[in-house]
């Protein structure tokens, strides 16, 4: 299995660790974003105990998907490609159809993630569950261009930085897999941490060199092919980009591996609102600043070759962080000032009103003097 994008195919978990941080609304969102721009794309909902991507997408739950793929063998994965009502966006469904599939085997994983690696598409993103149970994992690792979705909260925070260690660790057992001494040094390695002494790539690989330094520039190499990609959803302020440099900080302190930005989406109520109305935010409002967030994620994903390695205009900007500074500073500032003349729009029309209501006052007077005098001369 695994791992470097192969044919022109390429596939994007959609992690994050916490739940309800927005992974769905991504993956559904970019989803129609990456077909409006041409690109063959399907969406596919791999929550299983939890699939509601088809409720992001706004479509009918009423199609087949892996839940049934895994009760019926005679299925074939193919199959269960359903159309959507957006541009070159097909749409795999979970497992609402089929209750109880939380608990996949072993050989179902594979099999799903086999077929996975067989979808004819330009972009395949996969819409993954919270936690980080090996399950969870091991989808995400099918490719490593891995989002991790964040809200700039800390247990959002601390929840995608344990499911980075457990990505890395896991990729690193599936390197040395049925070579039992080495699994056996990894296991050791992790169980002696104390707390306050976090495991350290780092500090394994060396261990590991002291033994065999052949066993150790294997591992090496194959963590250097992970390159999950942040993405900050739910951002307020400015502020919160210091919590995203902080995360990249701790993943390259502890787990040595690189951890770019891919782009971030401000709190924006619109969202919830695309929600009621079925429609993804990207359909229903694209010019949203949500809308054109999603779209610069969209931008950065077709525009890097050879992604997940991002194409960067360095002599703009130092890195993708900085980048997604700048990003959030415009945004920001833009709502701002959008903000403040609203309120300047509401004070005037309040001015207005009370201009109209005053008028309106003294024709009242006016009409009742009049109707004074004319009671006056009748009497
Ligand atoms: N940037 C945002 N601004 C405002 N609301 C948002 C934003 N992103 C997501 N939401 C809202 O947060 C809620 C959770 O989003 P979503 O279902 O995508 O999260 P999730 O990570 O997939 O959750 P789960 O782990 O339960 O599957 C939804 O109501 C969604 O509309
Ligand atoms: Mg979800």
């Amino acid at each position: 299995m695994v791992i470097t994008q192969r044919r022109d195919t390429k596939i994007i978990p959609i992690a994050g660790g916490k739940g309800g941080i927005g992974k769905t609304e991504l993956c559904a969102n970019l989803g129609v974003r990456l077909g409006q721009l041409g690109y063959r794309t399907v969406v596919v909902d791999l929550d299983l105990g939890g699939s509601n991507l088809h409720s992001a997408l706004g479509v009918k739950n009423k199609n087949p998907g892996v839940g049934n793929f895994l009760s019926d063998r005679a299925l074939a994965f193919e199959s269960l490609l359903s159309p959507t009502p957006y541009d070159n966006l097909q749409f795999i469904p979970g497992d609402v159809l089929v209750a109880g599939t939380p608990n996949i085997t072993y050989a179902q994983k594979r099999s799903i993630l086999r077929n996975l690696e067989e979808l004819e598409a330009d972009y395949v993103l996969l819409d993954l569950g919270a936690g980080a149970s090996n399950n969870v994992v091991d989808f995400f690792l099918v490719a490593n261009s891995g989002l991790i979705v964040t809200s700039p909260h800390v247990g959002a925070i601390v929840n995608a930085y344990s499911f980075l260690k457990n990505a890395v660790f896991r990729f690193l057992f599936r390197a040395f897999s049925g070579e039992s001494d080495v699994e056996k040094f990894l296991r050791n390695q992790i169980k002696e941490r104390r707390p306050g002494n976090p495991v350290k790539v780092s500090s394994v690989l060396s261990a590991m060199a002291e033994i065999d330094t052949e066993q150790a520039l294997k591992a090496k190499r194959y963590i250097d092919l992970l390159q999950p990609l942040l993405v900050l959803n739910m951002v307020r302020s400015a502020d919160d980009l210091n919590i995203g440099e902080s995360l990249r900080d701790l993943v390259d302190k502890n787990l040595s591996i690189t951890f770019d930005a891919l782009g971030m989406i401000i709190h924006d109520e619109s969202l919830a609102g695309a929600h009621r109305a079925h429609k993804p935010v990207m359909a229903a409002n694209p010019d949203s600043f949500v809308g054109i967030e999603i779209d610069r994620i969209a931008q950065k994903i077709v525009q890097s070759p050879e992604f997940p390695t991002l194409a960067l205009e360095k002599s703009l900007y130092a890195d993708s962080y900085e980048l997604l500074r700048i990003e959030a500073q415009n945004d920001l500032s833009t709502l701002q000032s959008e903000q403040n003349e609203e309120s300047l729009r509401s004070e005037s029309d309040a001015a207005e009103f009370i201009e109209v209501l005053t008028a309106q006052k003294k024709q009242i007077q006016e009409l009742q003097g009049t109707i004074r005098m004319l009671t006056m001369r009748q009497g």
